[in-house]
Order: structure tokens, then C-alpha cells, then sequence
């Protein structure tokens, strides 16, 4: 997939569908460069996407100037745009596997399959350390893709839950461990991940020096309380923080920042 990027986002059926050109360019999506008019060069976003390895873990987060992923009842649709769930989509279409912590699922039950763009449907990953998930949410019952459950090892003596496969891994401080999760998954021939939140779970993986990439879709909001997006350990000076190399671009209203977390 590394060789040849910009075929490889056609081949993944970006250019086609719902999501094609016709609908892009009346969302301002087709055309130019990243800078300064809100229109973004899809091969310019996705490529690098594609040429990172056939290794590689993403992460995205939408969040209000304020930090804020979702109000302190859990209500998130939606801080960002249409343009982000755009977004959100096309990465699904180009990646393997799509993550979800337990928060996510409880909240929002997401269906994480491809629908404004066209593509084929990631495999799900739902991750609940307890397993107290029940499974009448919509990823376990509605046979829309394949569906994987991560629960702690003690946790997963039936292997399913509803249509999901359940999955044991080791623990790591209060979940699972972020390193053993992406090992688990590549070993299965999903080595492209994408993780779709929440806070607490792409947070994790950060700090576990798992993430090649992280997306933040800021959007121009001020929530003023809620629940957060990324939360690491504290540190005591600036010179201990994160300063990854970025990219920019312009989604309608919001700005989607790219940190390049290896490079
Ligand atoms: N704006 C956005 O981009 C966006 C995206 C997604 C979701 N949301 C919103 O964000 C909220 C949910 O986010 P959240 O941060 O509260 O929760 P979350 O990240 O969705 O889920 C957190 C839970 O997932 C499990 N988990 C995640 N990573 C784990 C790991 N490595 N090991 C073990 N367990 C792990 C844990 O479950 P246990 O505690 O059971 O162990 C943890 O409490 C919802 O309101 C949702 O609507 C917003």
C-alpha cells in the first residue's frame, strides 16, 4: 500500500459513491490546497495516511476550543462539522479496523460502518475491560461488519457477545493493555487501525507511545465543561510536553490538526 498512495485512495473508493465528487465539491471538499479558503486535496490528506507503512495506528478526536469532546451527559452529536464526519468516514473506508472504547458505545452507539463515502466496512473493536456492555447495543447484534469485544482475559470466558467475537487481553493499570491490543490486531491481518474515540481510550493509547498519528478536529465551540479529550499524566515544566510535527486543514469551520507522533 506504501508504493503507490494516490491509487491506493482510489482504489478505496473515495473518488466514488455518495461521498464522490459531486457531493464534495458542493461541500467545498474537492478542490485546492489546504490553505486558506476551507478546501481541503484529498490526496494530500490521505496519502501519507496510506504511505505510513502497512503498520499503522490513527487516532481522532472532535473537540471545542475548550478541549471538550461531549457535554458532561455524554452528548457529542456534534461538536464538529459535516465536513469531519466526512472525515470520520473516509477513514474508516481506509483502514482495517475501526476502535471504540466502551464510553462511546454506551453513549452514542455508534454503527461505525461506511456510509457517506463508499468502501468496504473496517472491523469493529470494542473495547470494555469489564464487559459491562450488554449487548443490546447496535455493533452486537446488527451484523453490519465484523465485531470484536476486548475485555480483560478474566472476563472473557464466553467468545461471544451477541454477533461479537470476544477477545481476552492483559490488563494495563485501570484497562487493557494499548500495546497487546495492537499486537492482537495485526497478528490477524487487521494492521490498519483507526481509533475513533473517546477521550479516555485514545488518551490511553497516547500515552502508551502507540499512536503513529493524531487527528484533532477543533471546532469553534466553547462547551465549558464535559468530558475531556486527550488526558495524560501530569508533567511539571513545558519542556516535558508533547511538540509533535503537525499538519493543518481546513474543514468548513473547524480546523483538523495532524500530529505526526513517529516522524
Ligand atoms: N467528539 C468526538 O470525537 C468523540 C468521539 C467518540 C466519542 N465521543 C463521546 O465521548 C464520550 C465517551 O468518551 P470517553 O472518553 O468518556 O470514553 P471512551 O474512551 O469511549 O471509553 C472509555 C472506556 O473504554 C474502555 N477503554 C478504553 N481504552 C481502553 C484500554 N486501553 N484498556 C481498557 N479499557 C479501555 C474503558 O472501559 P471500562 O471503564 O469499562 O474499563 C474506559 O472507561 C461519549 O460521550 C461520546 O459521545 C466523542
Amino acid at each position: 500500500m506504501a508504493q503507490l498512495p494516490p491509487a491506493a485512495v482510489r482504489e478505496r473508493g473515495l473518488f466514488n459513491g455518495r461521498g464522490g465528487h459531486g457531493a464534495r465539491r458542493a461541500q467545498g471538499l474537492d478542490t485546492g490546497d489546504r490553505d486558506p479558503d476551507g478546501h481541503i486535496d484529498l490526496l494530500d490528506l490521505y496519502a501519507p495516511l496510506l504511505a505510513i507503512g502497512p503498520d499503522c495506528m490513527v487516532a481522532h478526536l472532535g473537540q471545542s476550543l475548550d478541549g471538550r469532546i461531549a457535554t458532561a451527559s455524554g452528548a457529542s452529536h456534534y461538536v464538529t462539522g459535516p465536513e469531519d464526519i466526512l472525515h470520520n468516514h473516509r477513514m474508516r473506508a481506509l483502514f482495517d479496523a475501526v476502535i471504540v472504547g466502551a464510553g462511546t458505545v454506551r453513549h452514542d452507539d455508534p454503527q461505525l460502518t461506511v456510509r457517506l463515502c463508499s468502501g468496504d466496512e473496517p472491523v469493529r473493536v470494542v473495547i470494555d475491560t469489564e464487559r459491562r456492555l450488554d449487548t443490546g447495543f447496535g455493533v452486537f447484534g446488527d451484523g453490519a461488519a465484523e465485531t470484536l469485544l476486548l475485555t480483560a482475559v478474566d472476563k472473557a470466558a464466553s467468545g461471544r457477545h451477541g454477533n461479537a467475537e470476544v477477545i481476552g487481553i492483559e490488563r494495563w493499570g485501570k484497562g487493557l493493555c494499548p500495546a497487546a491490543i495492537r499486537k492482537m490486531l495485526t497478528d490477524r491481518g487487521l494492521r490498519r487501525l483507526f481509533i475513533e474515540g473517546g477521550g479516555v481510550t485514545v488518551s490511553r493509547f497516547l500515552e502508551a507511545g502507540c499512536l503513529d498519528r493524531l487527528q484533532i478536529t477543533i471546532a469553534p465551540l466553547i462547551i465549558g465543561s464535559g468530558r475531556p479529550g486527550i488526558v495524560l499524566p501530569q508533567v511539571e515544566s513545558l519542556s516535558d510536553v508533547l511538540r509533535p510535527a503537525v499538519r493543518r486543514f481546513r474543514f468548513g469551520a473547524d480546523v483538523m490538526v495532524e500530529c505526526l507522533l513517529h516522524e
